[in-house]
């Protein structure tokens, strides 16, 4: 059965259909009825004869006849035995309604999981337990307790929350939001979120998919089902449970477990997904979606009535992806023509507090037709002599010869703007109150715009020179030696056997052994002490560099030793590794830390000793991770200014970063065993980059 048959099903049971006003089984039967489903309804009760006029069978198996989609609202204890009904039946998918299972504690989860075992042994698709129910407006159905239902239109609405989703129907009656399907998840047992995504994106009755989660259910298919979405369809997410207080109460109340914020960012980032930052943005954006064409680039044109608004406005553009437009000459001087002296005729023009319908219509023109303009935001401020429902008239005339190009109103005001809103909002251009979410639904429209020129299927990344073998007995040795973490030396032939550049390091037991090795490596050579349980070397004297004879090396050894000794009397350390002195180059980092969700999240920024204080970090997740989304990642830091080559410095070998950061995310995801890696620093240089410290922690 596939998703859609679930919400085109050709009969629905409704198990625990109730004749008594007010009990969610008397909704169930009510609201299927009132949707306008044409399909066939069986209520099912033991003690009913007939409920809403329709027949009421005692239980699933007097039906006797063909049911596609069973609704089940009886207490929980009783749904795994109304389930195995359903499948003896030949039901093929359930909605459960029913609250009490993962989320009351561990005797609800061990309900959900036999409830979910009778659905997999007969093949049977579960939405819930524990959700408001779903809705398709097309078919029509409404398999819900939801109070409201929503006018018909092209949003997909998929909701962790049932609260949310219900709150959100009935505000949506007072807007113009029409919706395709709305699904209630509930506890996520079997169909989750990318299921429902994955279907929407392949639904021709919908235009833009919008989803309220707390956490994703399953982090591998999330990425890979809204990756294909978001290149249909403009995929957008709320995500609540941001805050760590945020994610307490998010594990609360689904049993939801809140992965980081960091790994959902980057996750959404990575994947082509719009977040959303309140619930508000997020139907901002779909609105947005639904009623305003593609804008074909970043370029944003604004006119205005004032001036403080203009500069608001202008402060939006230029803090996220957008860009304030350019004029053409021509069109500054057409301006200059047709507006009063003082108006500005740049970007934002202003047609000035008395700007009229005249002034509007002109400057709208101009601006909607220059070739530098994507997207236009009209402005507009209630002065004692502004005739908002003139001016809209203006501006809708102009604008409904001119559909190529989104355009936006933010009538800064209440009720003395109303009826120029209601004209905008009646001819279907978003109007706002205020200019901030005008410029984040613009924001959304060309991110998504920009995902899709990115080729489809970007070819997965190819090495020479892997050898995996050599790292898998080098992490066998070290666990077959009761150790977590990697000597420097161990690391070192890690990172070596990835073809990821490491200054030559060798583990030295004696002095006279540091010598040797110091001689065949050659001067000069640094000293670093090998202990995987002192975090900062310098700071307890374990690191000598610049030794430039076997004496030095000799002597440093002993001095090593003792210095330490002196800090951590009880500490037996693996001795002293003897390590090549590289050149100075640019230092820079590149780390791997692990998600629960995603996997393995690669990080790039300035490296050095001042790592945590600088934070200029950037991340990506190590899946699918391409060299362009690395050279991204790279773009996105400070470290990038300097290794352009600041004040006259050569600029650095990015390409070489480039490879070794797509070696490390190889690394993690061949060695799911590797939990942390932390390169720091790693010398870039004019022409190559080298590691001169590897961390590897491995679990
Ligand atoms: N087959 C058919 N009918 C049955 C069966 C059965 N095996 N067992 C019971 N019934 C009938 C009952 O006789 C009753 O009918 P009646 O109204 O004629 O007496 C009806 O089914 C319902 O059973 P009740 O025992 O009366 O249960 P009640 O309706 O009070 O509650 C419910 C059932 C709604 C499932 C409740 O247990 C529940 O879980 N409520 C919470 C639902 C919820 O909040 N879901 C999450 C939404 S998400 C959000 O946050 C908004």
């Amino acid at each position: 059965m596939t998703l859609s048959s679930l919400l085109k099903p050709e009969s629905v049971a409704i198990v625990g259909a109730s004749r008594t006003p007010g009990k969610i089984g008397n909704f169930l039967v009510k609201n299927i009825l009132e949707s306008g489903y044409q399909g066939r309804v069986y209520p099912i009760n033991p003690r009913e004869d007939e409920i809403e006029g329709l027949k009421c069978y005692p239980d699933l198996p007097a039906v006797q006849k063909k049911i596609d989609l069973a609704v089940i609202s009886v207490p929980a204890p009783r749904v795994p035995e109304v389930a195995e009904q359903c499948g003896r039946a030949g039901v093929q998918g359930l909605v459960v309604i029913s609250a009490g299972f993962k989320e009351v504690g561990p005797a609800g989860m061990a309900l959900e999981k036999e409830l979910l075992r009778i659905c997999r042994n007969y093949g049977m698709l579960l939405v819930g337990p524990n959700c408001v129910g779903v809705m398709d407006t097309h078919t029509p159905l409404n398999a819900s307790f939801s109070a409201t239902y929503p006018r018909p239109g092209n949003i997909a609405f998929i909701s962790q929350s049932g609260a949310m989703l219900v709150a959100i129907l009935d505000w949506s009656r007072q807007t113009r939001l029409g919706f395709s399907k709305v699904i209630s998840l509930g506890n996520k047992a079997d169909l989750n979120e990318a299921d429902f995504i994955a279907d929407a994106a392949g639904d021709p009755e919908t235009k833009v998919i919008l989803c309220y989660i707390e956490d994703v259910a399953n982090g591998p298919q999330f990425l890979e089902t809204v990756r294909a979405a978001g290149r249909q369809k403009p995929v957008i997410i709320y995500k609540s449970g941001a805050s760590a207080a945020g994610a307490r109460a998010a594990s609360s109340h689904t049993g939801a477990l809140a992965g980081s914020d960091l790994a959902y960012e980057t996750a959404f980032r990575q994947n082509g997904v719009i977040r959303a930052r309140s619930m508000a943005e997020l139907f901002d954006l779909a609105n947005a979606f639904v009623t305003q064409p593609a804008p074909g680039g970043d370029r944003v044109a604004v006119i205005t009535n004032a001036g403080g608004p203009g500069i608001i406005t202008t402060d939006n553009i230029e803090k996220i992806n957008l860009k304030m437009a350019r004029f053409q000459k021509e069109t500054t001087e057409a301006l200059r023509a047709r507006l009063p002296a003082a108006a500005a005729i740049y970007n934002p023009v202003d047609v000035l507090g008395d700007g009229g319908p005249d002034r509007y219509r002109s400057a709208f023109e101009l601006v909607l037709a220059d070739p530098g303009v994507d997207s236009v935001l009209v402005l507009l401020c209630p002065a004692a002599a502004t005739d908002s429902e003139k001016i809209a008239r203006a501006l809708l005339e102009v604008q409904r010869n001119n559909r190529h190009k989104p355009v936006f109103g933010v009538f800064l005001g209440g009720e003395f703007l109303g009826k120029g809103r209601n004209l905008f909002e009646q001819a279907g251009i978003p109007c706002f109150t205020f200019p901030e979410p005008a410029v984040s639904a613009i924001g959304g429209m060309v991110s998504f715009a920009r995902r899709k020129q990115i080729p489809a299927d970007e070819p997965a990344e190819q090495f020479a020179n892997l050898q995996p073998d050599t790292v898998r007995s080098l992490l066998d040795k070290v666990r077959s030696e009761g150790r977590l973490v990697l000597l420097g030396s161990e690391a070192a032939l890690v990172a070596s056997a990835y073809g990821i550049p490491a200054a030559p390091i060798h583990l030295a037991g004696t002095p006279e052994e540091a010598a040797e090795k110091a001689q065949a490596i050659g001067f000069p050579v640094v000293l670093k002490v090998a202990s995987p349980q002192i975090m900062h070397k310098t700071d307890v004297g374990g690191i000598l560099t610049n030794l430039q004879t076997a004496g030095e090396v000799r002597k440093g050894f002993i001095q090593i030793s003792e210095n330490v000794h002196r800090y951590f009397p009880d500490l037996a350390i693996h001795g002293v590794e003897v390590q090549k002195m590289m050149p100075k180059g640019d230092e820079v980092l590149i780390g791997l830390t692990r998600d629960v969700q995603f996997g393995p999240l690669i990080a790039f920024g300035l490296g050095g000793i001042y790592v945590n204080l600088l934070k200029d970090v950037a991340f990506r997740l190590a899946h699918r991770l391409t060299k362009r989304e690395i050279r991204g990642m790279i773009m996105e830091t400070k470290a990038y200014t300097l290794l352009r080559g600041y004040r006259g410095e050569k600029p650095k070998d990015v390409n070489s970063l480039t490879e070794i950061i797509a070696r490390v995310a190889r690394l993690a995801v061949d060695f799911p065993a590797i939990t942390e890696m932390d390169i720091n620093p790693l010398f870039a240089y004019p022409d190559g980059a080298v590691a001169l410290d590897v961390k590897i922690t491995i679990s």
